[in-house]
């Protein structure tokens, strides 16, 4: 924990420990290690038990790796090529709602998505690791490469690594390489009715 995030009031510290580094080291994940995470986000809540989060994912050295990383912006992928593994975090838009036999549309999979996202980064730090999430990719192109069908958004990709020595980035990022602050609880919450600026 830094100066730069003290919490306003005493909560866990597993939820300001978690932060989104850019240096990593490039080291193998085991299997077990990664399936963890996956499995931390299973748990995650979702509208009707629905669960519309699906993961694909890249170890660093398979066949797969390249594939990955080229969908990337040339920015990301300077960094997160030296992550443990990749994931593309998709979601589906329908669902068969309990007693039915027909699809509907999901309203929340993109909501429900996230919830298991913040499941998955926050059990690999509690585990040690570090992910960072990533919206600079091409969707387009992911969606051709990894096969993907009409009824799923792609939600984000996913750096899941150890971390590296900072010296390994750009000066720019170097700099940026730490936890970063949050706006005041105050600006966030309103009892009540909306107010906010
Ligand atoms: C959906 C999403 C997309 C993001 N896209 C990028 C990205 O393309 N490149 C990047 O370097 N960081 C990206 N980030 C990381 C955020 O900038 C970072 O989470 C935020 O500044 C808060 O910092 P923290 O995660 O260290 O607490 C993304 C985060 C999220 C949740």
């Amino acid at each position: 924990m830094t100066q730069t995030r003290t919490p306003e009031y005493d909560i866990n510290p597993l939820f300001i420990d978690r932060w989104s580094p850019r240096a990593f080291t490039g080291e193998p994940i085991d299997d077990a290690t990664l399936l963890s995470f996956f499995e931390a986000a299973r748990w995650a809540p979702s509208a009707y038990n629905s669960q519309p989060w699906r993961f694909i994912y890249a170890k660093n050295g398979t066949e797969h790796w390249e594939r990955f990383t080229g969908l990337l912006s040339e920015f990301n992928r300077g960094w997160a090529q030296n992550a443990s593994a990749l994931v593309i975090l998709i979601s589906k838009t329908t669902f068969v709602p309990p007693g039915k036999t027909e699809a509907s549309p999901a309203t929340s999979h993109a909501f429900d998505a996230g919830a298991a996202w913040a499941s998955l980064a926050l059990q690999a730090s509690l585990s040690g690791w570090h992910t960072h999430a990533i919206g600079g990719y091409d969707k387009d192109k992911a969606r051709v490469a990894l096969g993907i069908p009409d009824d799923y958004v792609l939600q984000a990709a996913i750096a899941i690594g150890k971390r590296g020595d900072k010296s390994q980035l750009p000066a720019g990022l170097q700099e940026r390489e730490q936890p970063s602050p949050r706006r005041p609880l105050g600006e966030l919450i309103a009892e009540g009715e909306f107010a906010f600026a």
